[in-house]
């Protein structure tokens, strides 16, 4: 029995070893002031600081990696996040989009956050800064229905 939990230990740590090899693509591209977010939209400083502190990471192109996203396995969990997140939305991309895609999108920011699926849980977990309180999602949600408050 002791044999056999000797050889699992050892083939884990092997196998965690190798994974290190594999580090994903971790990418910055870069912004242009004028097609970001702030710069189109020009949403209130509030509302900037709180899209900037809970979603940058993964929805925009100002990602901070952590020293655990070079570490596998957790790396490639971490930047499949971002290459998804910022698939689906990117802040520092907002001139890209049609007046509708953005109300859209700042729609689904509202119901995401609402809900509280938004910043995902783990990231919660790692950044407390970036649990948002009633206020921040009132202000996100103002953004597009003014006077609209959280359920
Ligand atoms: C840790 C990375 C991460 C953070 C931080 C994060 N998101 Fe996301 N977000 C994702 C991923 C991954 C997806 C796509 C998968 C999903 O919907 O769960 C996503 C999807 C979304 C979507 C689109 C859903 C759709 O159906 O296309 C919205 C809107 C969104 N996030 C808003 C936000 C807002 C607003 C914040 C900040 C308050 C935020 N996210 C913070 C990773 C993140």
């Amino acid at each position: 029995m002791l044999r056999l939990f000797k050889i699992l230990a050892v083939a884990v740590v092997a196998l965690l070893v190798l994974a290190q090899f594999f580090p994903p693509v971790r990418t910055n591209p870069p912004v242009n002031p004028v097609a970001t977010f702030e710069a189109v939209a020009k949403p209130s400083q509030e509302v900037v600081s709180i899209v900037k502190r809970a979603c940058y990471d993964c929805h925009s192109n100002l990602t901070v990696w952590p020293w655990y996203s070079r570490v596998a396995p957790v790396s490639w969990l971490i930047a499949e996040d971002v290459t998804d997140g910022r698939a689906r939305l990117n802040f520092s991309q907002w001139n890209l989009l049609s007046q509708e895609a953005a109300k859209q999108r700042l729609t689904g920011a509202c119901e995401e956050v609402r809900d509280g699926e938004m910043p995902l849980w783990q990231y919660r977990l790692m950044h407390p800064e970036a649990r948002l309180t009633e206020q921040d999602v009132t202000a996100l949600c103002n953004v597009v229905s003014p006077g609209d408050t959280p359920r």
